[in-house]
């Protein structure tokens, strides 16, 4: 294991309290996680904390719990059957409201329907869903029967969804006819039809009856949520499985095409996520919490389904966008239930700051008292606007990092432990048991102010368990850069005060409105279209969204460019992958800025889309020299 160091009795932690608990953690991981695991209910204690065998990590050996019956059981056995557990707020205003009681109900009978249907412990089940009820319903019917789920995001298209179902080899898909998004229907259960002509895994499917709309159905194959409800019992045990049996693959885009299936394990995630949520956002009983993100990220599956449940919170689910049908919408859900805890995206906030302040002044925010954000980087203007009209100057921010592969928040404010003084746009410090570090090419860690790759040197109970069926390429991906390191892919800084600044990704990943894609993804569904030879894709900076995409595209021989062949491209990668992939220009070009040995030079690519000049080439992240980068810029910029 690398050596973790401990500045921290220096002058950069005066904050008695975390310091105390930060250093303890690292100096005893295994008693300060075994503490920690002892606040689930489990129904057979662990023989071992930790197993690590870089890098593979098993967390809690021996241990046997069900991560439904801490989301639910726990808490029907107390007062809190009749406390709310979800608030849903559809986008034009309707709502539903579950108790924890209806909630345990609606969760038994849903795993009744998918034991039915013959699923058992360690079938994969794929939820297709929009921001229903039913969607952490039917992720917490899956773990209360051992079953594995994998959320796939509403706004994927079906080749997108397809890929993900062969990946892994979901037996049952749930779907509804259809969701909403801004006032129309999203057919879903159209786009799923297509994408099971793709994946034949899929032997039946449960359509849940949203929007109403007439839709096709395949005997045998097709059923409605509806009709097996009614054949459903009200009770079924929640299955004892060892802590290291999988709670869900999620896909997230790495640095190839190929979406990563990155596998959560069921004890380790839920101590972790149970921790740290009350770290960060110093969850009380009498809160209302509300994560605006879709359950269909990671931030959902933890922000959302699993740490609140554990904790037996009341939170809102909203189905919505944050400015339809009004640009009040998020400051109204606020007020009406009167969220203490409200998690959104830098994105959203910066769209709606477009608004003004007129909005926000129509409604009464005061019983706010803890803000986040997630995603992506918050700039420093959007913190101020956050922190000053929405949180009325009084409430914390809490900026939080984490990524799919770290399963919880990683570093953060830890206001449930001691508010540090914070810094507008940075994450501050890492939480307990999370050894972050900030270090250079040869894996030594860099001085305060230097820039750095992010990484954390040791394991933590809600690290991912490896990559679906790929150990090779978990072991490239996190473990190679640095030996002994889990490689991030961010760059990052620490100030002179020890608080660490997240500075981007440092490989082929993008951040679009906080949605994670790879260049190489779009790439290939660039590519893909007849009339493309070939495609390199860069980020340029958005004021919204944070960062926007341009694709370089090259022609086929004898292909002219048009502005209808423009959109046509646009039109078939949002077919390919979905909305989020949609590229804001497309350039024809003649030639790429390719190194000698056939790199393309991204960084040329980077500066000509944003319009900058190409910047320090001390650096020469492209193995090209400084002369050929010079003059592919030039060439490049010429042509666009
Ligand atoms: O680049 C970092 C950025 O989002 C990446 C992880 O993306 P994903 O797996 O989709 O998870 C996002 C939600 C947890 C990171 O590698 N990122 C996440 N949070 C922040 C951030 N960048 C800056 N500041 C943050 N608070």
């Amino acid at each position: 294991m690398a050596e973790v160091s401990l500045p921290f009795e220096s002058k950069y932690w005066p904050y008695k309290k975390y310091s105390e608990m930060y250093n303890r953690s690292l100096r005893d991981p295994e008693s300060f996680w075994d503490k920690e695991a002892r606040k689930l209910d489990w129904f057979k204690t662990w023989d071992t904390v930790l197993d690590w065998q870089p890098p593979f990590a098993r967390w809690f050996v021996g241990g046997k719990l069900n991560a439904c019956y801490q989301c639910v059981d726990r808490h029907i056995k107390t007062w809190r059957r009749s406390k709310v557990a979800i608030y849903w707020e559809s986008e034009l205003g309707e709502s539903r409201i579950l108790s924890y009681s209806t909630l345990y109900r609606a969760v038994n009978k849903f795993a009744s329907v998918l034991k039915n249907l013959g699923v058992g412990k360690g079938d994969k089940v794929a939820l297709y869903l929009p921001m229903i009820p039913e969607l952490p319903i039917s992720m917490l019917a899956c773990s209360r029967i051992g079953a594995i789920h994998t959320v796939i995001f509403s706004g994927f298209s079906a080749q997108a969804l397809a890929d993900r179902l062969n990946d892994t080899q979901a037996k049952l898909l749930v779907t509804v006819d259809a969701g909403f998004r801004r006032g129309k229907p999203l057919k879903l259960k159209e786009i799923v039809e297509e994408a099971i002509s793709l994946s034949p895994s899929i032997e039946k499917t449960i359509v849940i009856r949203r929007a109403g709309i007439a839709v096709e159905m395949k005997s045998g194959r097709d059923f409605w949520l509806h009709d097996l409800l009614a054949k459903a019992a009200p009770f079924v045990p929640p299955e004892p499985v060892e802590s290291n049996h999988p709670l869900y693959i999620l896909y997230t885009s790495g640095t190839t095409g190929k979406p990563k299936g990155i596998v959560h394990s069921t004890g380790g995630y839920c101590v972790f996520n149970h921790s740290m949520y009350q770290w960060v956002f110093d969850i009380k009983e009498e809160s209302v919490y509300w994560c605006t993100a879709d359950v269909g990220w990671v931030t959902g599956h933890s922000s959302i389904v699993y740490a609140p449940l554990i904790h037996g919170a009341a939170q809102v689910l909203y189905e919505g966008t944050p400015d339809y049908p009004a640009v009040d919408r998020y400051w109204d859900i606020i007020e009406k239930y009167g969220v203490t805890i409200f998690y959104t995206s830098p994105t959203a906030i910066r769209m709606l700051m477009r608004y003004g302040e007129e909005p926000v002044k129509k409604h009464d925010l005061s019983s706010l008292e803890v803000l986040g954000s997630v995603g992506e980087a918050i700039n420093p203007e959007a913190w101020l606007w956050y922190y000053k009209n929405i949180g009325g100057e009084r409430c914390p921010i809490v900026d939080t990092w984490w990524q799919t592969e770290t399963g919880g928040i990683m570093i953060s404010p830890t206001p449930g432990i001691e508010c540090v003084p914070l810094k507008p746009g940075s994450v501050t410090f890492p939480l307990p048991g999370i050894a972050a570090d900030i270090v250079g090419e040869g894996g030594q860690p860099v001085p305060p102010g230097e820039k750095g790759y992010l990484v954390i040197k040791a394991p933590w109970p809600g690290m991912l368990m490896g990559i679906h069926q790929d150990p090779q390429r978990y072991q490239e991906s996190y473990w190679s850069k640095f030996p002994g390191m889990f490689y991030t892919g961010d760059y990052a800084i620490r100030d002179n005060d020890g608080y660490f600044w997240i500075l981007g990704r440092a490989d082929e990943v993008l951040k679009i409105a906080g949605h994670r894609i790879g260049t190489i993804e779009i790439e290939d569904a660039a590519v893909s279209h007849p009339a493309v030879a070939e495609a390199a894709v860069a980020s340029k900076p958005d004021p919204i969204k944070g960062q926007s995409l341009v694709i370089f595209a090259i022609l086929k021989q004898g292909v002219s460019p048009s502005p209808e062949l423009n959109k046509e491209i646009k039109e078939h990668i949002r077919h390919t992958i979905g909305p989020v992939a949609i590229p804001d220009e497309i350039y024809f070009i003649a030639k790429l800025p390719k190194t000698r040995s056939g790199k393309i030079m991204r960084r040329v690519l980077r500066a000509v889309a944003s319009d900058a000049s190409v910047g320090d080439l001390s650096t020469l992240e492209d193995e090209a020299s400084v002369e050929e980068v010079k003059r592919a810029y030039e060439e490049l910029k010429r042509e666009v």
